[in-house]
């Protein structure tokens, strides 16, 4: 008998745990254990087509909720939830098992006006404490990974102790993100907590200094026993910015021997800036992804891919980040068509390599 024969009961029978066989990378076991992918999806879209769930349903394991649980739309008032939104998307994924990832718990944009008015650190803690604990409590069933944090280093990190300003880093100072984490913690021990970020693996711009002060971030509530399971790497990527392939793979080495997770979160390619021919363009995006994927997995596989939407119909790229020449963006996996282009096999390919 050749050992490509072997079923994974004798494998685990044998001694040989199914890491070690994977590892060894036979391409039948690797097969099994695909990386779970998913997409964000933005309920009115769901609304405008019904054939986005049914392709969602289709290709994806997860869904992240793109706007329903940020404070704008699930918090009318101090003490007040609209869940509606919300349930809309969680009932999605329950329908079609699939696991909802939450986003996002604390957050600087994106908050209703009355969060403002709030003057005390007491009020602002009830206030995160009570919104942690009612939304993990009612998603708790299908969503065991959690953004608790989304983006909380600036723009231009001027030092590797920037911080993000916020309303919760007014009221609360920089503990604002143990805090919740903890709270995120005692509320669902089991629950996957992710600390969220942007522009973390360019080689230029503002990229390497945002880069070093997330790394000093993480690394600071590593320290003090804070109980952050993962990073989110958006990876909105900016069209034509260089990966820096190297640095970003150190980076990424240096989280997990943190003991962190690594999730791909809100993958898109920013294109307004791309070459106008489509089969140029997509296999620039293409490349882009290519290259942001093997500094990824240069450490080992990440634990999921997701999306920012599926299909090139459905992406605030296309309002967010127009071309100048009116030709449409084509940020996703699938075209406007639901039909798979280049970026969907890079994603396919590195599935694989579970
Ligand atoms: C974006 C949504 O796609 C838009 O519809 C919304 O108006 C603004 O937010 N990083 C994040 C996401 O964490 O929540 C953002 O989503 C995109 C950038």
């Amino acid at each position: 008998m050749t050992i490509t024969a072997l079923s994974r009961r004798d494998v685990l029978k044998g001694g040989l745990s199914a890491g070690a066989f994977a590892g060894l990378g036979f391409p039948a076991m690797a097969q099994q254990a695909l990386l779970p992918y998913g997409a964000a999806l933005y309920r009115p879209d769901l609304d405008a087509d019904p054939r986005l769930g049914v392709e969602i349903a289709k290709r994806c394991q997860r869904v992240t909720p793109v706007n329903e649980l940020k404070w704008n739309l699930s918090r009318p008032a101090s003490g007040q939830f609209d869940f509606a939104p919300g349930d809309a998307i969680a009932d999605f994924a329950r329908a079609n098992g699939l696991a909802m990832h939450g986003h996002t718990l604390v957050w600087y944009a994106e908050n209703p006006d009355w969060l403002a008015s709030l003057t005390s650190a007491a009020a602002a803690e009830r206030e995160m404490d009570d919104h942690i604990a009612t939304l993990m409590t009612r998603y708790g069933d299908v969503a065991q990974s959690w953004d608790v944090v989304n983006e909380p280093i600036p723009d231009v990190a001027r030092s590797p102790k920037a911080r993000r300003d916020s309303i919760w880093r007014r009221l609360l100072g920089d503990d604002y993100i143990g805090l919740a984490f903890r709270k995120a913690h005692a509320v669902d021990p089991q629950a996957l907590l992710v600390l969220n970020e942007y522009d973390l693996e360019f080689a230029i711009e503002h990229s390497p200094a945002k880069r070093a002060a997330f790394a000093d971030l993480v690394t600071e509530l590593v320290d003090a026993g804070v109980p952050v399971n993962g990073i989110g790497i958006q990876a909105h990527l900016r069209g034509g910015w260089p990966i820096a392939k190297d640095e970003f793979a150190r980076f990424v080495e240096d989280m997990r021997r943190l003991g962190l997770q690594i999730l791909v979160t809100e993958l898109d390619v920013m294109d307004q800036d791309l070459p106008r021919s489509i089969t140029e363009r997509d296999a620039l995006i293409a490349a882009q992804v290519t290259d942001l994927f093997e500094a990824l997995w240069a450490s080992g596989p990440v634990h999921s891919i997701t999306t920012w939407g599926l299909t090139d119909k459905f992406t605030w790229v296309k309002w967010a980040y127009p071309r100048a020449d009116g030709s449409g963006n084509r940020p996703l996996p699938l075209d406007e068509f639901y039909a798979p282009k280049p970026m969907h096999d890079v994603i396919e390919r590195f599935r694989r390599m579970a």
